[in-house]
């Protein structure tokens, strides 16, 4: 199937590592252009010598983007780069483990600038441009989102609050043309979970629990299943698809607990 992402462009938040470095990978095998905006310079640097390797094309760009300025100076260097924008995948997140208990006012707000704020930030400064193209917006939400997960009131707000942005912003955008999706990923392993099942006492042991409850296969979701449907999403493949909340969990979300 040909997605027609040839020569496209599409920013690419938290894109050096994790679900964000998959789909870069698989954009650039659909002959896409990622933008990858991440604070790991080590790691996007690496990356854009891979697509490089593999002949294809990227720009890495370093942004911590909780600062309005560096996105903004991120966007207009993407734009004037390629001359074009199609599309903006907000992806970067962190379960921060800010809660009710362990956690406080100031840690909480930023949690939200963490996993929130950024995703209004770049869909606002990139909308002009994405009105050029009638691009597309994808947001990375996650279960935690409609299931809770306790002790991570600034993760789950934000990833909450990430649905329904993209409902608001899906509903604002039609008379451009825009579509506006999210992914809603459960488990899947990536630098970012290693890390959290690193917090428990017996990370193994963890690993394999929760590896037992999802009932689709008893595994996690890779980080190339993600991919696979956020560059379906992107495309014009899905061009009557809009406001959706896509879930990728192997049925974790959903499917009867009896299963498991
Ligand atoms: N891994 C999972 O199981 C899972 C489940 C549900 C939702 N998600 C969501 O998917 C998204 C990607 O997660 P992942 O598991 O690939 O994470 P990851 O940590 O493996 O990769 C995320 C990347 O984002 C970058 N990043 C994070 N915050 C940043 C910031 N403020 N500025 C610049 N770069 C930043 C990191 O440097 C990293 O390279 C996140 O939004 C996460 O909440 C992941």
């Amino acid at each position: 199937m040909d997605l027609g992402i040839k020569d496209k462009v599409f920013i690419i938040t938290g894109g050096a590592k994790g679900i964000g470095r998959a789909i870069a990978l698989t954009m650039v095998a659909e002959g896409a252009r990622p933008v990858i905006l991440d604070k790991d310079d080590q790691a996007g640097a690496q990356l854009v010598r891979e697509i490089k390797e593999a002949g294809g094309h990227s720009i890495f760009l370093k942004v911590d983007l909780t600062e309005y300025d560096q996105c903004l100076d991120a966007v207009n260097f993407a734009v004037n780069h390629y001359q074009r924008l199609d599309g903006l995948l907000n992806n970067a997140g962190i379960n921060d483990n800010v809660g009710l208990e362990k956690g406080n006012p100031e840690a909480f707000e930023k949690s939200l600038q963490l996993n929130l704020m950024h995703y209004y930030n770049m869909a606002h400064l990139c909308l002009p441009h994405l009105k050029k193209t009638k691009g597309v917006i994808l947001n990375t939400s996650s279960k935690t989102a409609v299931t809770g997960q306790g002790g991570t009131s600034g993760y789950v707000c934000a990833k909450a609050g990430i649905l329904g942005l993209t409902r608001d912003w899906a509903a604002e955008l039609i008379p451009y043309g825009i579509r506006v999706n999210a992914m809603v990923p459960a488990e899947v392993w990536t630098p970012l979970y290693e890390w959290w099942v690193g917090t428990f006492p017996d990370p193994q042991a963890k690993k394999e629990l929760i590896a037992s409850k999802i009932p689709f296969g008893k595994r996690f979701t890779t980080p190339q299943e993600i991919a696979d449907m956020a560059v379906f999403l992107v495309s014009a493949r899905a061009s009557h698809i809009t406001g959706e909340h896509v879930y990728v969990d192997g049925g974790y979300t959903h499917l009867d607990r009896a299963l498991t």
